[in-house]
């Protein structure tokens, strides 16, 4: 697979989106000055510019481009190269109206907007196809190409569309999948209200219905939606690889965005990239971008990821967009390379004079360099050039949290017992309990190796396949310590019900029985009381249930349910198996992975007060502090800061939202 470490890299990646097409030619060569001036040394190129590169069907202007990468390569600007065909021309939509996504409801939605095309239709795939080709041959052995960036956030407005070419796309993905009808009636349990399907013209997909829709058909086309979508993505990476087979290929991910599998979709590309988009007014949010930047580096682990977009200070599209104050870009800036990013990106680098986005943020905001943003993003510029070596440094984790799109997708689903259990919530549940202890945490599917870690968490694996039960049987007997959320172990891959009583395939693990689920109205809560007489509020869910083999370390104290279990542990092999029956407050959660950790023997690397963040990268510590107010930091022995060089002393001052870059020798 292609790298982007070539020798002409060998620098942390800084710069943005460049939009060129919106600006005269004279605005260009200011923009290469500036970029230098700024330390920027690598640029997203031509994202939206379908419409100006073939302005009339199989009619290319490739000149004015041609000119921008040479210009940008005259200037030592690298160029990660966009295929543009996130946002199709108005012309596809009037030739082609069935190209435009159609909605649940049958609404065809209109062009004028961007990322108009249903991921089923031919003439956008055959369109989208033969723009590729034509840019990779143009500019196959150009010096400025770096990277390829394939489209733009897939999904992001149009993540399904349910037109009839969707519907045929739909079947014919059923079809591989079961092979016969039989197969998809038993895998959807269509005996259930009369649904059964005796041919394949009888299978939709799941459009607006009088009521809750069949569950594992709604969870099929989850799947198939996201394959859909990576169907694109394939197709363009077949004709790079096949021009310019020594360029490395990405395409930018959203996090957590629940409608695209983003770990098969890693697979296909050679850089994961991200856009984090932090609403810089949440005292929530630094613990937020550090779990998306934990799951960007689990998708390729060992490899750097690129924190492809993030604001230099507002954005447009919230309802109201704060600022990022004095310090909060260089403090996300840092936490993704802290989390094993190659470089810091932006979306873009000269603010919009016109268009949707004319009030967000850019490197060269509309009042020009005398700018406190223009300050700041030159100013870390040069911080950047001072870390390149810690470009490929590897990040360690010995905790992991299990997850995956599936079981994300199965777990939110209707007609559930509670509609308060959502898979973000429990992520964070744990997720923020280990971030405030500055453990780092990888992400990993269900079912893969987990040798190596010492803690594992599982919040609530609702949908739980066979080798997932495997791969944490096998890491608690070898040792390591598991924590698992209620509604575990409940249905197949199909949604359907592990018989033999709840939580089926996890009881040996757990030592638990669970005879029935007892979720919590909003504002109710219990009591749950620790043997060592700590007390915490549960809410959301409790589980009515019986120690097998697990002991209880904490019981209900109110209702029906008192005295019965809430939280247990279970002795399996050499490790340890909690089971929460329950959803804790943050203390209890504090209290449970305490305890876990203790047995697991894992320990916080470091102290710091609430809301700093201390992150080890291979010899370098980052130490960010996001609270407005000024904080103080006991360090380890030994350091120096990263930038000034300068011995560091044992105590580090740190101004509101300042971060400091320390190294060992
Ligand atoms: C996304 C897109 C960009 C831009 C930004 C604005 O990340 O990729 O084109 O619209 O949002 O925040």
């Amino acid at each position: 697979m292609p790298t982007l470490d070539c020798a002409h890299l060998p620098f942390l990646l800084y710069g943005g989106d460049y939009n060129p097409d919106q600006w005269p030619r004279d605005v260009w060569r200011e923009d290469v000055a500036l970029m230098r001036e700024a330390g920027v040394n690598f640029v997203s190129l031509g994202i939206f510019s379908w419409s100006k590169l073939e302005p009339r069907p199989g009619d290319f202007d490739f000149a004015w481009l041609d000119d921008v990468m040479d210009m940008l390569h005259a200037g030592g600007i690298a160029v990660d190269l966009a295929t543009a065909t996130a946002s199709p021309p108005a012309w596809l939509a009037k030739q082609y109206p069935e190209s435009l996504p159609v909605t649940s409801t049958g609404v065809r939605l209109a062009f004028g907007a961007r990322q108009g095309y249903s991921p089923h239709s031919q003439a956008y795939r055959e369109h989208a196809a033969r723009l590729v080709e034509r840019m990779a041959d143009r500019y196959k052995g150009h010096p400025a190409l770096a990277m390829w960036h394939v489209n733009n956030e897939y999904g992001c407005h149009v993540s399904e569309c349910f037109s009839d070419a969707g519907a045929a796309a739909f079947r014919l993905w059923l079809q591989r999948k079961y092979g016969t009808l039989d197969a998809l009636n038993h895998a959807w349990g269509t005996s259930f209200w009369s649904q059964i399907r005796y041919s394949w013209d009888e299978v939709d997909p799941p459009r607006a219905a009088p009521t809750f829709v069949n569950p594992a058909m709604q969870l099929d086309w989850k799947r198939f939606s996201s394959d859909a979508i990576l169907e694109l993505m394939h197709m363009e990476v077949a004709i790079l690889r096949r021009v310019t087979p020594d360029v490395p290929i990405t395409t930018n991910f959203m996090g957590f965005f629940k409608p695209l599998d983003y770990f098969k979709w890693a697979e296909g590309e050679d850089l994961v990239s991200e856009d984090a988009y932090p609403d810089p007014s949440s005292a929530d949010e630094p613990a937020h971008n550090a779990m998306r930047f934990d799951l960007m580096r689990s998708f390729k682990r060992g490899v750097p990821w690129l924190l492809m977009e993030q604001a230099p200070s507002a954005v447009n599209w919230r309802p109201r967009n704060s600022p990022k104050r004095p310090g909060q870009m260089r403090a996300f800036s840092l936490q993704a390379v802290a989390r094993g990013a190659r470089g810091v990106m932006f979306f873009q680098w000269r603010q919009s004079a016109a268009g949707s986005e004319k009030f967000h943020s850019a490197l060269v905001p509309h009042a020009g360099r005398d700018t406190r943003v223009w300050r700041e993003v030159s100013a870390l510029g040069a911080d950047l050039a001072k870390l390149g070596d810690i470009r490929e440094a590897p990040v360690r984790a010995d905790a992991a949290i299990v997850f995956s799109w599936e079981n994300w997708w199965a777990m939110e689903l209707d007609s559930h017992p509670t509609a308060d259990l959502k898979m973000l919530g429990q992520l964070r549940a744990y997720y923020d309990r280990l971030y405030e202890q500055n453990l780092t945490v990888d992400f990993v599917q269900p079912g893969q190796d987990l040798a190596g870690y010492k803690l594992v968490c599982v919040p609530n694996l609702y949908l739980t396949r066979l080798e997932a039960v495997a791969a944490l049987e096998r890491f608690v007997a070898q040792g390591g310590v598991a924590v698992v959320s209620p509604f575990s172990g409940i249905v197949d891959e199909n949604d359907r019900v592990h018989l033999g009583g709840y939580p089926a395939p996890l009881r040996a693990l757990l030592g638990v029985r669970i005879e029935e689920f007892a979720p919590l109205q909003p504002g109710e809560g219990n009591r749950v009381a620790t043997r060592d007489e700590e007390l915490f509020t549960s809410r959301v869910w409790s589980d009515v249930m019986e120690c097998t083999t697990a002991q209880p370390v904490a019981m209900f104290t109110e209702d029906y349910v008192t005295q019965r279990p809430a939280v247990t542990r279970n002795a399996f092999g050499a490790g340890y198996a909690y089971y929460l029956g329950t959803c804790l407050d943050a203390d209890g959660m504090r209290w449970v992975l305490a305890r876990a950790r203790h047995d697991a023997g894992l320990v916080s690397p470091m102290a710091t007060p609430a809301g700093v963040e201390a992150v080890w990268r291979g010899d370098w510590l980052f130490v960010l502090n996001h609270t407005r107010d000024a904080q103080r930091v006991a360090l380890p022995a030994g350091l120096r800061d990263a930038l000034s060089g300068a011995p560091a002393s044992a105590l580090a001052d740190l101004g509101p939202n300042e971060s400091r870059v320390f190294r060992r020798p």
